[in-house]
């Protein structure tokens, strides 16, 4: 095994929500070393530029390459749609985003050709899933909303509340009307609150969850690269933060299966 394959991923969201990724690569991984860097004096990324996304991950991806990572995850949907394209091309290290998988998943999904993407208002307005889903296949028909609502009740904890029962229903009245039969939760929070969606939709509707497609993905990415970590060992989670230790802790214990004790502040602006 190359030594390059025992050096740890590193993955960064705008904050808590790509611990939802980080949860779907320690299943699918199980032999991986993680980095996860959550940007939580920023966030959030969902209402923000492209400059400043782009800005805000070169300095995490500056970062993480102070940890020795051998690959970077963009668990981020809004700093997929908008940063990794320049970052990729900039990086020679492989780097995978979670928009390309999910779109992926989308089109073998669809039996009516009718997707329907939610995400947050930068990623939606980006276009950038409807721009993959109509690369595979241009007889899709895609319909987009933004639902900007879902990122804080998630983060409240509303996960299984009458408040978030009653949004679901008004973001989503759409997509049943245009008869979606797959539906990407294109935003690293929605999959926490799939059940009040699946239950609004149906259960003949097709629920895409990119953070699966993309561990699946990141593990063929490496096998390619003869980056697999192979070696028998009990895996090392390391996690970093911008900004507020104790919420974070707090929000990664009800999504990983490990239990998180150390996390670190690092100053992200320095990088
Ligand atoms: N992580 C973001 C995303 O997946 C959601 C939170 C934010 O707006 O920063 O798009």
């Amino acid at each position: 095994m190359d030594d390059q394959a025992k050096n740890p991923i590193g993955l960064f969201d705008s904050g808590v929500g790509g611990l939802t990724v980080a949860r779907e690569i320690m299943r699918q991984l199980p032999n991986e070393d993680l980095v996860y860097f959550g940007d939580t004096a920023r966030v959030p990324y969902g209402s923000k530029s492209k400059n400043t996304v782009l800005k805000y991950s070169r300095q995490i991806v500056r970062f993480l390459h102070t940890k020795n990572v051998k690959a970077v995850v963009v668990a981020c949907n809004t700093a997929s749609a908008l940063a990794l394209d320049e970052i990729a091309a900039e990086e020679e290290i492989p780097v995978i985003g979670v928009v390309k998988p999910g779109a992926k998943m989308a089109v073998e999904s669809t039996k009516t050709g009718n997707v329907g993407i939610i995400g947050t208002e930068s990623t939606v307005k980006s276009g950038i899933y409807n721009d993959y889903i109509r690369e595979l296949d241009p007889e899709i028909t895609v319909v987009s909303r933004a639902c900007p609502l879902f990122v804080p009740l998630v983060e409240e904890g509303l996960l299984e509340d009458r408040v978030t029962e009653d949004i679901v229903g008004r973001y989503l009245q759409e997509m049943k009307e245009y008869r979606v039969d797959a539906l990407v939760l294109g935003c690293t929070h929605y999959p926490l609150i799939r059940n009040v969606i699946k239950r609004f939709m149906g259960e003949e509707v097709r629920l895409v969850n990119p953070a699966f497609e993309t561990a699946k993905s990141l593990k063929e990415l490496l096998a390619a690269q003869g980056l697999l970590n192979r070696s028998s060992h009990k895996p090392k989670y390391e996690y970093y933060v911008s900004d507020g230790v104790d919420r974070f802790i707090s929000f990664a214990d009800r999504v990983l299966p490990v239990h998180v004790r150390d996390t670190q502040v690092v100053d992200i602006e320095s990088y």
